[in-house]
């Protein structure tokens, strides 16, 4: 078992990681909370059914009280009507305060359990089970919670830390492989901004990291995770260093913006940003075009992406635009070296048009 722990100023907790310890997860909760007595399952029906279960199991073994509240799938239906409903059950089932909510699901779950945690009765504790790639090396820890707008995405939401994360990589078995691939690349950005060795483990284990080799699979998690577990805990609400975490999501956000978040993941999007701020450093002489070459063959190899068929005008428009340039500046988080960049909010917009107009060009070839 592979536990890092996450320090932030509001509290520190653990992510366990280990291929199969969805089975055990009941065991650590109640080693860590033994006072708690009941539990509500917030999932999916598709993930009820694939894992719900072993998760069920694991209480029922301890004699723990434990209910299921199912909501909707989808980031579509990430919203305050589907928190809404999901309280109403938790009250049906008799939630008190007391109880403790656990996530079972990919980000979308994750961020919705976790906000309905903050607010249920004021505040109840959560605990995160993410079954996505992209929801275990990223979205389940860091406490940033929340659910959609028609306006935009994520514009109401809450900081709650989980008391703890449990990480079963074994669950990625059943993940469409657009999706895996998709969290793949948060993986690499963790290598970017601060791990050079996750960078060269996916370099060179890809094989086995697209056969998703349960060994590979743990490492990879475990260490991304430890990159965002020391980002966060450096700056738990995002005032300074936790933008690095940012890199390639200033265009990829408004790549998954300008096409209505249809057409790319949000993994996706994000691998194309990256391509551009490789582009962008050299043009700017931040970095030297080995380093940049280097990230955009390592996004390559994790391809299929989908093509980038947008107006390079627009991009810049939505990225001016963009709730994260409150004080008026875009800040673009560039590589300098393979595990160091850095964020630079003087980026010239000509650097930008050519930018997206080379990932048109890029999505030809
Ligand atoms: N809180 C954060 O810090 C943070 C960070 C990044 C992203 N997010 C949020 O995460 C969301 C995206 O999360 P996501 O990419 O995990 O997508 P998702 O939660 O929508 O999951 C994608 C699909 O895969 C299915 N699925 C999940 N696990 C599965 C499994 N093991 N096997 C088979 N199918 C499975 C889900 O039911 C869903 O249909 C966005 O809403 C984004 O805003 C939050
Ligand atoms: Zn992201």
């Amino acid at each position: 078992l592979i536990r890092v722990s996450i320090q932030t100023a509001s509290q520190s907790y653990d992510a366990l990681i280990e291929s199969g310890v969805l089975r055990s997860a009941g065991v650590y909760i109640n080693e860590l909370m033994p006072k708690v007595q009941r539990f509500y399952i917030v999932t999916v029906p598709k993930l009820r059914k694939l894992y719900g279960k072993h998760l069920s199991d694991s209480f029922k073994g301890l004699k723990l009280d434990h209910h299921f509240v199912e909501i909707a799938d989808g980031e579509r239906r990430k919203t305050l009507a589907t928190i809404e409903a999901a309280g109403s059950r938790m009250v049906k089932l008799g939630a008190d305060r007391n109880s403790v909510i656990v996530a079972l699901g990919g980000g979308v779950v994750g961020d919705m359990a976790g906000f309905l945690a903050s607010i249920y009765m004021r505040g109840i504790s959560f605990v995160q089970v993410p079954t996505t790639l992209l929801a275990q090396v990223d979205a389940s820890v860091g406490g940033k919670t929340g659910v959609n707008l028609e306006e935009g995405k994520n514009l109401l939401g809450t900081f709650l830390q989980p008391k703890m994360v449990i990480v079963d990589p074994a669950v990625l078995r059943s993940l469409p492989e657009r999706e895996f691939r998709s969290g793949l690349f948060e993986a690499l950005k963790a290598g970017i901004i601060q791990d050079a060795r996750i960078f060269e483990f996916m370099e060179q284990n890809r094989d086995k990291i697209l056969a998703r080799e349960p060994a590979a699979l743990e490492w990879l998690i475990a260490e991304s995770v430890r990159v965002k577990a020391s980002v966060v805990s450096a700056d738990e609400q995002e005032h300074g260093l936790r933008r690095i975490l940012n890199l390639g999501h200033t265009i990829g956000h408004a790549l998954e913006a300008e096409t209505e978040y249809k057409h790319f993941l949000h993994g996706e999007a994000v691998a194309w940003g990256m391509v551009a701020a490789a582009m962008i450093a050299v043009g700017l002489q931040l970095t030297d075009t080995r380093t940049a070459q280097r990230i955009i063959s390592a996004v390559f190899s994790y391809a299929p992406l989908p093509k980038v068929d947008v107006r390079p005008k627009a991009i810049l428009k939505r990225l001016t635009s963009d709730k994260k340039t409150v004080d008026g500046k875009v800040h673009f988080i560039l590589p300098r070296e393979i595990g160091k960049v850095e964020v630079n909010s003087e980026v010239p917009e000509r650097a930008v048009l050519q930018a997206v107009e080379e990932l048109r060009y890029l999505s030809q070839a």
